[in-house]
């Protein structure tokens, strides 16, 4: 493989172009994040990178609080709108048809659209340079029941989670294994009955 050497740039892909919410309920704004990310399990933390001039920032810096929202295939055309349109200028719930809705623990509001909303609350701004990365902690995260399982398990595959890859965006598509599958043990087969080989194996090809 021969490689282009490029300058730097904030080359990584996919992202998780999530819907942000803050504000208040009266007041609800929301804007597009890619700089997102996972930081540590305990205690669950997360964080955003914001640019300071950005209408979001204020909310966010004085509040301490936001609600990360992931975004699925039905709302990736609001996604991007909220994405270059500024609250500053207009109400994006009423453009985009979105609805605000009560979080449990902080006071910026969920996206009721979004199956599920991840309710941060800062711990930390670190001013970057051309961002401010706001350090949080997960304080509560709601689900749409729909996505459990009869054996409780979450269906995350089943929303139709988007992402973001150099300027696109992509609905998630075929599953290529799970946590662990490159080392997992093959389960055993059951013992065949006497007389009858399972199907597919006879005694010619049995090796
Ligand atoms: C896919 C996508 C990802 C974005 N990621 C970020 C980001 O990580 N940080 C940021 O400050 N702005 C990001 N933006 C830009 C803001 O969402 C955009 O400037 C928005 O209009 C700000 O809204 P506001 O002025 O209402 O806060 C992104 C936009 C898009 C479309």
């Amino acid at each position: 493989m021969s490689k282009l050497v490029w300058g730097p740039g904030a080359m990584l892909a996919p992202v998780p172009p999530v819907m942000v919410t803050c504000g208040s309920m009266e007041h609800p704004n929301v804007l597009t994040i890619g700089w997102t990310g996972i930081l540590n399990t305990i205690p669950s933390t997360t964080y955003i990178s914001v640019r300071p001039e950005r209408f979001s920032f204020p909310l966010i810096k004085e509040s301490g609080e936001f609600v990360i929202n992931l975004t699925t295939r039905e709302l990736v055309r609001a996604a991007d709108f909220c994405g270059v349109r500024s609250g500053k200028d207009l109400d994006k719930f009423v453009c985009c048809g979105l609805t605000p809705e009560p979080a449990t623990q902080v006071s910026a509001p969920m996206l009721a659209q979004s199956p599920v909303n991840i309710e941060c609350r800062v711990k930390q701004e670190i001013p970057l340079g051309s961002h401010h990365m706001f350090i949080a902690e997960i304080v509560a995260v709601n689900i749409d029941e729909k996505l459990i399982d009869r054996q409780g398990r979450l269906r995350l595959d089943q929303c139709g989670l988007a992402a973001y890859a150099h300027g696109a965006y992509y609905a998630l598509g075929e599953k290529l294994g799970t946590f662990g599958f490159s080392v997992a043990k093959k389960k055993k087969k059951r013992p065949a009955k006497a007389g009858k080989p399972p199907a597919g194996r006879t005694s010619e090809n049995k090796k």
